[in-house]
């Protein structure tokens, strides 16, 4: 008896292993069909679980509540992994691999927005480097430390054009401009994907928030935008089209509402224009909560009524609103969502399941800390980078580079600090891992110079008690380094400030200091433009230090010695003072350009979009082309000629814009529409060149996104130089 059971079982084994794998674990069969065949095995149950994404691991967000381990189901879709190691998160990728019926393994993912434990320079800076392979290789090193952590996906970039300082998350985005935007978004992309999502080193990028978030109302967050189809098309659509152009792998909604349609509910963006009209193969996932906040919006009863609105206008995975898990299935059964739909929803999350490559490789093999993270590599770029994003604003009587001097009186609350520089998002950041601007300037002129220091006051309140210290350790100086600027967590999410000034108390710190007649550099970091009208006429030479991440004490201390010439030029403009907010040099021109100023300030920007000083002075010739006619189809060549006519080296970032002076729909003054970075030697000449394609770069968007040409005159523009050009039939 024994001995046939053995027998049977042991031909039950063989069958099991001879008998075909199915489709769907078949690594050699085209992804599209081990997606069909896996689809076509899924209960109801399986299809909206994967549907849905939970959060796994340690975290202390108010708003993140942490899943209990045992209750997260081996079927769910995704998972946020808060982990810093694989462990964890292999465990239960096991659970799902080798327990649940069908084996779909889980998709880990966390918010990488500029660097995982490595942290790199906020984006709002990284786009004032005006380089995007920097950026690109910055992308490429956060992705390897995600990816050797055991996460697959990012909710990076974002990519929320922005021109209200007082909203927080102007700092998580690049900047005022649509095509910075858009080419920084594509830099971005392409560093954290690569050509093959199964590379180890690789992981999925998510372009956020789908879309117009940064328009929100007053600059406070999760609020009401007022958006044109006009806007929403010639302004907060331009860099998603860049980015699923650039083979973004996922989308997630956005809070606000969107004109009156939340976007989490909005189908025109979320499959007409998403999904039909640009063809995204990948999916929608819910910002956290979203979903459940139709009803805070006034579109959705209940969570029910929130699930099918959201679902049903295209929004595939639910970030932690407990929407689809309990109601998605009756409302399939009950046929309010049609199977088409959710079937559709569910073959976009398993081909990036498969695209990834985690039905191969579903574990994440264990490594050393030090193997992960904080490489001579990564840190290079981190320090390269922050360099080249801090941008010189002033620098009266060519006060910098600092020469001869011998005692440096470094002051302010951010003078020491290193957590703050870390900035908004820095994921697995470390203050222990930042190198202070105190650190960086006692490693450059440590052996030529002797540092004082003075804290001076707190980042805010009314404390004036350390004043005294600081204007002795002033007085006592040739030099002073103001150090000034906001905490981490004044900027990014639910993060608004009412006004772009630092608090009263560094303002008075800076005028306390300055009677001491010493010359002052004030060096700023910030996660926003800011107001610096009172803060300006006090100092000699203003550095915008941004939020440099690990590495920007170093080359913040370089600018200062002079080894390093300044290159960063805004990305965002610097307004004169909040009164004027929003500001920003894409505006449509005025009906009276010379009157409707403002009464009590000026009317301009402190500094405007690009400004940027350079130790050397660079000279441009005037704008050539073969021709001033160009033809649609056919491409112009224009050229302008830069000379670097100081004493030393330097790099400079050539803006091209262009202007429509006339046209159906009324345009934006000037557009940027191509730059370049280049490094002159001093003495050096370069030719800086456009090769506009009219199609391209003349052309503009109307409400229904469909780009149009108009003949007639059109202007090139670089610095003060303009070229007219005819665009004939
Ligand atoms: C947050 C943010 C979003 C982030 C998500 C997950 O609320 O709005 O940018 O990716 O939740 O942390």
């Amino acid at each position: 008896m024994a001995c046939g059971l053995a027998l049977t079982l042991l031909a039950a084994v063989q069958a099991r292993e001879t008998a075909p794998k199915p489709a769907y674990k078949d690594a050699s069969r085209p992804i599209e069909e081990r997606v069909e065949d896996l689809l076509a095995r899924m209960t109801l149950e399986e299809k909206v679980l994967q549907l849905n994404q939970y959060t796994l691991g340690r975290n202390d967000n108010v708003n993140n509540m942490a899943d209990p381990v045992g209750d997260i189901p081996s079927e769910i879709g995704s998972l946020i992994y808060f982990g810093t190691s694989p462990e964890l998160r292999n465990s239960l990728q096991h659970r799902a691999v080798e327990e649940s019926r069908l084996g779909i393994p889980i998709l880990f993912a966390f918010d990488v927005i500029h660097g995982f434990r490595t942290v790199y320079p906020i984006p709002l800076a990284q786009a004032c480097s005006w380089n995007p392979a920097l950026v690109e290789q910055a992308a490429r090193m956060a992705a390897r430390e995600t990816r050797m952590t055991g996460i697959e996906w990012t909710f990076s970039p974002m990519i929320d054009v922005a021109r209200d300082g007082r909203w927080g998350r102007i700092s998580e985005g690049y900047g005022e401009d649509p095509y910075a935007h858009a080419v920084f978004c594509a830099s971005t992309v392409a560093g954290y994907q690569g050509d093959d999502l199964s590379d180890t080193g690789r992981i999925a990028a998510c372009l956020k928030h789908f879309a117009g978030y940064g328009a929100s109302e007053a600059g406070r967050d999760y609020v009401y935008t007022e958006i044109s189809r006009q806007s929403l098309w010639d302004t907060y659509l331009t860099p998603y089209e860049a980015g699923i152009r650039a083979g973004a792998a996922t989308v997630m909604s956005c809070f606000n509402n969107i004109s009156g349609t939340p976007g989490s509910a909005d189908h025109y963006l979320l499959t007409e224009v998403l999904k039909e009209r640009w063809g995204h193969q990948g999916f929608v996932v819910s910002d956290w909560g979203a979903i459940q906040q139709l009803r805070a919006q006034g579109v959705a009863a209940d969570c029910e009524q929130a699930a099918l609105k959201a679902f049903n206008a295209g929004l595939d995975m639910d970030m932690m609103n407990r929407c689809y898990d309990a109601h998605l299935a009756d409302l399939v059964r009950a046929g309010k969502v049609s199977g088409e739909r959710l079937d559709d929803a569910v073959r976009r999350v398993l081909r990036l399941k498969f695209r990834l490559g985690l039905f191969e490789n579903p574990y994440t093999p264990e490594s050393r800390e030090e193997e992960r993270f904080l490489r001579p590599e990564s840190l290079r770029i981190a320090e390269e980078l922050a360099g080249e994003t801090m941008v010189l604003l002033k620098n009266d009587g060519g006060i910098l580079p600092l020469r001869e001097v011998r005692k440096i009186a470094v002051i302010g609350p951010m003078a020491k600090s290193r957590f703050h520089l870390l900035g908004a998002w820095a994921a697995h950041g470390n203050g222990e891992d930042v190198e202070s601007i105190f650190m960086g300037l006692e490693r450059e002129f440590g052996e030529r110079a002797q540092l004082s220091y003075a804290v001076g006051c707190e980042f805010d309140g009314d404390d004036a008690s350390g004043f005294a210290e600081a204007v002795r350790v002033a007085s006592e100086s040739d030099v002073v380094v103001l150090c000034l600027g906001e905490k981490a967590n004044w900027s990014g999410e639910n993060a608004s400030r009412s006004t772009l000034s630092l608090p009263a108390i560094q303002e008075r710190l800076a005028c306390e200091v300055a009677r001491c007649g010493k010359p002052v550099v004030l060096l700023l970091t910030s996660g926003r433009p800011l107001e610096l009208c009172r803060l300006e006429p006090l100092s000699d030479a203003i550095l915008q230090v941004w939020q440099p991440g690990v590495r920007g004490g170093y080359p913040a201390a370089g600018i200062l010695s002079g080894r390093i010439n300044p290159s960063g030029r805004l990305s965002v403009t610097f307004p004169y003072a909040t009164g004027q907010v929003p500001i920003y040099y894409g505006r449509r021109p005025s009906a009276r350009p010379h009157q409707g100023k403002y009464q009590d300030i000026p009317s301009e920007p402190l500094y405007e979009f690009g400004h940027g000083l350079s130790y050397t002075t660079f000279e441009y010739g005037d704008l050539q082309a073969p021709s001033t006619t160009l033809r649609r189809g056919e491409k112009l060549r224009v050229e302008i000629q830069v000379s670097n006519t100081g004493a030393c080296d330097g790099a400079e970032t050539v803006f091209w814009f262009v202007s429509d002076p006339v046209c159906r729909i009324a345009r934006p003054a000037k557009e940027l529409r191509h730059f370049e970075k280049r490094m002159l030697r001093s003495g050096q000449s370069g030719l800086f060149v456009f090769e506009i394609d009219p199609e391209r770069d003349l052309s503009f968007v109307d409400g229904e996104g469909n780009r149009f040409l108009e003949p007639g005159d059109y202007y090139v523009q670089v610095k003060d130089k303009r070229l007219k050009l005819t665009l004939v039939e």
